[in-house]
């Protein structure tokens, strides 16, 4: 399983004799380092496989940051729709008084929607006519995102006094002022009541992220405003459902599960502040929502049930983690009586999730409009509990394994640190580095014990490149990923992060970030493109492959899916041309193939929002692939050499 040495001097007089290397010792995986350079020469005994590779290597890991999914995923396009006010007055909303028209707008602290949400925004006009109306406007995520010839479905709650009428709602574009989509919502009421609303833009103006919502009245009066929802189509028509082309970007990943909600997001900053999922789901006025971590407002209207939708989408299995008692400021709750509520509430989640519509929380899933219990094979206890240094996450860690176990022995529990109190099955560790740590650290796991517990790397991440890495991270990237594969009999998922970042300033807290977005498009970054390449071609097994030469940024791993293909990623993080030939044994090729090239003139070449495509994969067919096949890798590039088997 471990990588072994070879002497830099011996790479050339080896290089006739690999294949044969390879057939004595089909376990080795032999490297030389570090090596001084030259061709690379792979031997790849094929059909002889070494290892298993994980099914579910390749996943996401995902939290609310950087706008995740509030200005991110999550198609909602009103910002501040729960009208939250604070010193500045409401975020995001602005008074509009057209022509001669007298209003005031501000926050009514003594009437509200609903227990959860017992504040509103009040519109108070004085003086408002049809041609001069008053109103409130929304500013979105910095803009809204609309195109033409398109359907947008809001809503709000309201409630109105003294005759303000009817309410017209508006898209109005920045720049220009011009209205492209209106309709006007009458029978307000004097009670707290929910109003849906559908918004058609015409044709004749360019998509956009400049553009605004406007509610006005006629007539004066006052009116109660909150929990005000506007969507875009989503993906595959959810309501209340994710952002089309970034799903889109996100399938072409493939990934395999969804780690959720967190990251820090799942602890809060205080134990108040934790992720507390019963108050994320149900009807969104019921959701009273919570500061984040990262230093702004959640609705929780992309809760526990919008996770697990996702997941289901996109067909990733949920990696479920529970809260566990620790926060980032420090606080823990104690082992024992005082951590059983929490325990109980992890399980009533894992019902939740779970459950049959017969089960307590299985009902309730049902209620929320999901009846079918989704799949569950791993939760995870907590998130980074090495940093409480209390060391009390050795004893919470075994309260939640063995009530875990007791309900649920199928399930498998990942622990966030190393503990002693129990075995956990899967221990989560977290990597944020610089490239050239990655490609010393490529082999990281190659020593590791076989006999501990199974590895998911949670978070992982080359930290080059702001707002999203640049091609230089794309290559640490992907030497660390190919030392992921060389370990995946040992290591069972593995998920970047963090995944999302709204590009707008202000939005993000850390960079980089996988993709990037504004109210209107989004890109991958190289090492987005870096993922897809690999997880598009992560076979079943590990054959047998020896490999001399090549510099030390020179990187490969070999997966074979047995009768039907071998998938060979090549890395060349070195500034110069990099010689490669690949030997196959013992294999029944057809001929066919095909070659994916992600290259980038130098390692600060990056993709944006106005270049998304700078840096893509690119692919060249093969035919006549013969048993040995020979390519010269440009500088900087990665590459995978897909080879077709009878
Ligand atoms: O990915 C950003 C943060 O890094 C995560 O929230 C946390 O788990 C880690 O420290």
């Amino acid at each position: 399983m471990n990588r072994s040495i070879l002497a830099p001097r011996l790479v050339a007089a080896f290089a006739a004799s690999l294949l044969a290397l390879a057939l004595l010792a089909p376990a080795l995986r032999a490297q030389a380092a570090p090596r001084g350079g030259g061709p690379a020469v792979l031997a790849i005994q094929v059909n002889h496989s070494v290892a298993p590779v994980s099914p579910t290597l390749y996943g996401l890991m995902t939290e609310e940051i950087n706008h995740a999914y509030e200005g991110g995923l999550y198609a909602q396009m009103v910002r501040n729709g729960t009208c939250r006010a604070d010193w500045t007055g409401i975020p995001r909303w602005y008074l509009v008084q057209d022509g001669g028209a007298q209003a005031t707008m501000r926050p009514d602290r003594g009437t509200g929607p609903s227990a959860a949400i017992p504040y509103s925004l009040r519109l108070t006009v004085r003086r408002a006519t049809a041609a001069a109306p008053a109103g409130v406007l929304n500013t979105g995520y910095w803009g809204m995102g609309l195109r033409p010839r398109t359907v947008y479905r809001g809503a709000f709650y309201a409630k109105e006094s003294a005759g303000a009428g009817a309410v017209t709602a508006s898209l109005v574009a920045n720049q220009t002022g011009r209205v492209l989509a209106s309709e006007v919502i009458g029978g307000i009421g004097a009670a707290w009541r929910r109003h849906a609303f559908t918004l058609r833009t015409g044709g004749g103006f360019r998509p956009s992220a400049g553009n605004h919502l406007v509610f006005t009245v006629a007539h004066p009066g006052t009116l109660w405003l909150n929990v005000v929802t506007l969507f875009p189509p989503t993906y595959d028509g959810t309501p209340n459902g994710d952002r089309p082309d970034i799903m889109r970007l996100l399938a072409a990943m493939h990934p395999q599960f969804l780690r959720f909600p967190g990251g820090n997001y799942l602890e809060g900053r205080s134990i108040a502040q934790r992720f507390n999922w019963k108050k994320t789901i149900g009807p969104l006025v019921d959701r009273p929502g919570h500061w984040s971590p990262w230093g702004y407002w959640s609705t929780d209207q992309f809760g526990l049930l919008q996770f697990l939708d996702w997941c289901q989408d996109l067909h990733m299995q949920p990696v479920l983690a529970v809260y566990a008692g620790y926060s980032l400021n420090g606080k823990h709750v104690p082992p024992g009586p005082k951590l059983a509520p929490y325990v109980t509430s992890a399980l009533e989640e894992i019902q939740y999730v779970t459950g049959g519509v017969h089960t307590r929380w299985g009902a309730v899933r049902a209620r929320d409009g999901h009846p079918q219990p989704f799949p569950l094979h791993y939760v995870e206890v907590g998130n980074e509990d090495f940093f409480d240094r209390s060391g009390s996450y050795n004893a919470r860690f075994a309260q939640f394994y063995h009530a875990i176990k007791a309900h649920y022995p199928q399930l498998q529990i990942i622990a966030t640190a190393p503990v002693t109190s129990v075995r956990p099955d899967v221990l989560d560790q977290h990597y944020y580095q610089r490239a050239v740590q990655f490609f010393h650290d490529a082999g990281h796991y190659d020593k590791t014990s076989r006999k501990g517990p199974k590895i998911f790397v949670g978070e992982w991440a080359t930290r080059q490149g702001s707002p999203t890495p640049n091609f230089g991270a794309a290559l640490g990237d992907a030497a660390w990923m190919t030392g992921l594969e060389h370990n995946s009999d040992l290591i069972v998922m593995a998920s970047y992060a963090p995944l999302f970042t709204n590009v707008n300033p202000g939005a993000m807290q850390w960079a980089p970030d996988l993709i990037g977005y504004n109210a209107l498009r989004s890109y991958g970054s190289p090492s987005y493109y870096a993922q897809v390449m690999f997880a598009s071609h992560l076979g079943a097994e590990r054959p047998a492959a020896t490999l001399a030469g090549g510099g030390p940024r020179f990187f490969d791993s070999v997966t074979e899916t047995p009768g039907r293909r071998v998938d060979l990623k090549l890395v060349n993080a070195a500034s110069t041309p990099q010689p490669v030939s690949v030997h196959f044994s013992a294999a029944r090729l057809t001929g066919r193939g095909e070659l994916i090239t992600l290259h980038a003139a130098n390692p600060q070449a990056t993709n944006s929002l106005r270049h998304p495509r700078a840096i893509v994969p690119h692919r060249r067919r093969l035919s006549g692939i013969g048993p040995v096949w020979r390519e010269t890798m440009p500088p900087y590039s990665i590459q995978v050499l897909q080879v077709d088997l009878h």
